[in-house]
């Protein structure tokens, strides 16, 4: 069955990695939504809850809770991944010209690591294409409003800030 992983951190996952999830579910008999353990950026959230929240998001924002869709926690390599899970391709979502270059260098060397696997990317759509986990995490440690940026399993868990 074709296979694609997404991988990502996920810290929260946002409406924008939402719509490329579900995109890609569309091209992708089966995805695999991996969100990384040991990331090299310091996450704010265990990857198990990373995932949970992931779950959580898919069963209320897509039909059938996200049939086709698998959510995993790994680590080491994405191609190692995707190997396990014996997916051919990687999927990842382009916000602007700024993502090319890190994509672009992830992709290629993803591909002399494992020849056979691809990137494929999905250009996020244009009213996701500002958002960043980093940027909803910054709002919400502020108090300011990200319900607009990230699904309601995310909302459900940020604290609660009494208003000044
Ligand atoms: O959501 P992110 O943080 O932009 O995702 C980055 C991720 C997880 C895709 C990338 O860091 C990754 O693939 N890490 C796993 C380690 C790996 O395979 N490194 C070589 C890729 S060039």
């Amino acid at each position: 069955m074709p296979t694609a992983v997404y991988p990502g951190s996920f810290d929260p996952i946002t409406l924008g990695h939402l719509d490329v999830i579900a995109r890609a579910a569309g091209v992708f008999p089966r995805l695999v939504v991996a969100v990384l353990v040991n990331t090299r950026k310091p996450v704010q959230r265990d990857a198990d809850e990373r995932a949970a929240v992931i779950g959580e998001a898919l069963a209320e924002a897509m039909p059938h809770g996200g049939h086709g869709v698998e959510v995993v926690k790994f680590d080491g390599l994405t191609v190692d991944l995707a190997r396990r899970v014996g997916a051919d391709f990687i999927v990842r979502g382009l916000r602007a010209v700024s993502d090319f270059e890190s994509e672009s260098q992830m992709a290629h060397t993803n591909r002399k690591l494992a020849p056979g696997i691809d990137t494929i990317f999905f250009m996020a759509a244009l009213e996701h294409a500002y958002l960043s986990s980093s940027l909803v995490r910054e709002i919400a440690l502020f108090g300011g409003d990200v319900s607009h940026m990230v699904p309601p399993a995310v909302l459900r868990r940020l604290p609660q800030v009494s208003p000044a």
